[in-house]
């Protein structure tokens, strides 16, 4: 049985198996979660990034889809990279943010993680409402095959913590 923790705090700071970062299609970086799991990560995370989208990902990681590399200089032995859909007030991307984390879970007992920690993927630039993106996170994990220990959700300040506090006791 999974267990499932929550932490407030910089992701990049965490110990786990595999960090999960929330990034973009390219892959090559950008802001966020994305920007400090790179500076922290160093460049072999970047130089993995690149030989994916040379290889495998030749037009990128699309939406929903997850991909693991070295975690580089982190305190983790992977980085597992995923591509959160863009909120939309028309369109129901749900499936597409939940996909994130079970796809980021499978990659994760492929490679024989034991804990994983995950942020709040698709709340920050991509404008996700954080309530509705915990209840999706805490859906997709409770609902995923138990393939690894821990699921650690490291969120970066109160109101993101208070938001999946409260999903985790409304079961
Ligand atoms: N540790 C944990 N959580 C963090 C950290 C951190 N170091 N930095 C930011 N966050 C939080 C944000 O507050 C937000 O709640 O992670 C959540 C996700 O925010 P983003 O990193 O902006 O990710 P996302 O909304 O999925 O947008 C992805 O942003 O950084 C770019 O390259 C990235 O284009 C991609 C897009």
């Amino acid at each position: 049985m999974t267990s499932i923790t929550l932490v407030q705090g910089d992701i990049t700071r965490q110990h786990a198996d595999a960090l999960v970062n929330a990034a973009n299609s390219s892959l090559l970086g950008g802001g966020g979660v994305d920007g400090a799991i790179h500076r922290r990560g160093g460049p072999a995370v970047l130089a993995e990034c690149r030989a994916l989208r040379a290889s495998r990902y030749g037009k990128g990681l699309p939406t929903g889809q997850a991909v693991a590399t070295t975690a580089g200089d982190l305190d983790a032995r992977w980085v597992i990279h995923t591509v959160g859909p863009v909120w939309s007030p028309t369109e129901d991307r749900s499936d597409l943010l939940a996909s994130c984390y079970r796809e980021s879970l499978r990659v994760a007992g492929e490679l024989g993680a034991r804990t994983v920690a995950f942020p709040a993927i698709s709340t920050g630039v991509y404008r996700w409402p954080m309530r509705d993106a915990a209840r999706i996170a805490l859906e997709a994990v409770r609902s995923a095959p138990a393939a690894v220990e821990e699921v650690r959700f490291v969120l970066f300040d109160t109101s993101a913590y208070e938001a999946f506090a409260r999903q985790l006791d409304d079961r």
